[in-house]
């Protein structure tokens, strides 16, 4: 670990130094966000505006709706987010947007408008990785001291990784298939439970049985991947299989789908990120993305004894722009600012394994 990271965001202002706002944009999937805060701290404004409504018919997010969304939001969202912060636009220090990893198209609508906006204003650009900036969001609510266990759990990624500093992590395992929020939205888009998925099925599992079904848990051990995960098997048992590991005793009912699909996705993760914590000494876990606001999640992590759990309150662990703006603070007092060059990528290789 580099000298002093321990301490790196606990850092409060010197008195008499003037503080350092910066105005975040995130578009990285179906969330149109726009913030300001203050010293990599304080949120000065957060706003977030959903495009749930759009795509709720399809029970996914269709990558053409979201960046025409995005295109038509950007700039009254940013005027939003700076006027909530009481700010004019030349008044903020910098500019910080998610370049990576999410649908190429939304990330491109951010991404340009915070280099035209950049450049206008003649401010210092920073491009900012969207998972650790999920990773960054429970920084925004307290104090947390490096190094600790990082559990990720978005849409697009799930990943078990030792953090050392805000960007620097080493990744100790990943999904090899599916995500555990995309199993949630299959299994969602499967049995028309709503969408976004995950929040469908958290709200159904609440009246069902986790009993009620055994699905199968998968059993990784491929050389040093440890810690890896798996969805798809998962996936297609509950979507294809489901009768086959019925507990007779118990109703077929959506709700006990649910019910019991949430325990075996959220048990699948708990299980590796319990072996992680174990065989790395770390004993401080941090949750962050999406399906980090799953209530059994937060339930099961939250009551493992001798280990101390961090989840971000529920309004941080979905996408949102105070998570880049605050994480950017530390890229630019460190001097690590992004040219004009910086384009958007889709993945991010170190964040999935590549089995052949
Ligand atoms: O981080 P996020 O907002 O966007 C990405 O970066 O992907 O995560 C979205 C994912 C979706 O798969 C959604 O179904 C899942 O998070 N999600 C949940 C819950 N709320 C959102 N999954 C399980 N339980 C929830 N309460
Ligand atoms: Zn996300």
């Amino acid at each position: 670990m580099s000298p002093g990271a321990t301490d790196e965001c606990r850092q409060e202002r010197p008195r008499g130094t003037v503080p350092v706002r910066i105005l975040g944009i995130e578009s990285s999937c179906d969330e149109c966000s726009a913030a300001v805060v203050e010293d990599g701290r304080r949120i000065l404004s957060n706003v977030v505006l959903s495009q749930v409504e759009f795509h709720k018919p399809y029970y996914g997010v269709v990558p053409e709706i979201a960046s025409r969304k995005h295109i038509e939001w950007i700039l009254p969202v940013a005027e939003d987010g700076l006027a909530q912060a009481g700010m004019r636009a030349e008044e903020v220090d910098a500019i910080a947007v998610t370049f990576r990893p999410g649908l190429i198209g939304s990330l491109l609508v951010g991404l340009s408008f915070a280099k035209g906006l950049a450049w206008a204003l003649g401010k210092p650009l920073i491009g900012v990785d969207h998972m650790l900036a999920h990773l960054y969001a429970p920084h925004l609510e307290r104090e947390i001291a490096y190094p600790y266990l990082g559990v990720l759990v978005s849409g697009g990624h799930t990943i078990i990784a030792r953090v050392e500093r805000h960007d620097q992590i080493e990744v100790l395992g990943t999904t090899i298939d599916d995500a555990c929020g995309e199993a949630f939205d299959k299994v969602a888009k499967h049995y028309a439970m709503g969408f976004p998925g995950g929040v469908a099925i958290d709200m159904l599992a609440r009246s069902g049985d986790p009993r009620a079904y055994h699905f199968p848990k998968p059993w990784l051990h491929k050389g040093q991947a440890l810690y890896d995960v798996s969805y798809s098997g998962l996936k297609t048992a509950v979507i294809h299989q489901s009768d086959q590991f019925w507990n007779k005793t118990s109703a077929k009912s959506l709700e006990n789908i649910a019910a019991s699909f949430q325990k075996a996705a959220v048990d699948i993760l708990v299980d590796r990120a319990l072996a992680a914590a174990e065989d790395s000494g770390l004993r401080r876990i941090v949750a962050g993305g999406g399906v980090a606001a799953n209530s059994y999640l937060r339930a099961r992590l939250g009551a493992e004894q001798g280990l101390e759990v961090i989840f971000p309150s529920l309004a941080l662990c979905t996408d949102n722009a105070a998570m880049v703006a605050g994480f950017a603070y530390h890229e630019l007092v460190a001097g690590r600012v992004s040219d004009y060059s910086l384009n958007a990528e889709a993945r991010v290789p170190m964040f999935k394994r590549k089995y052949p």
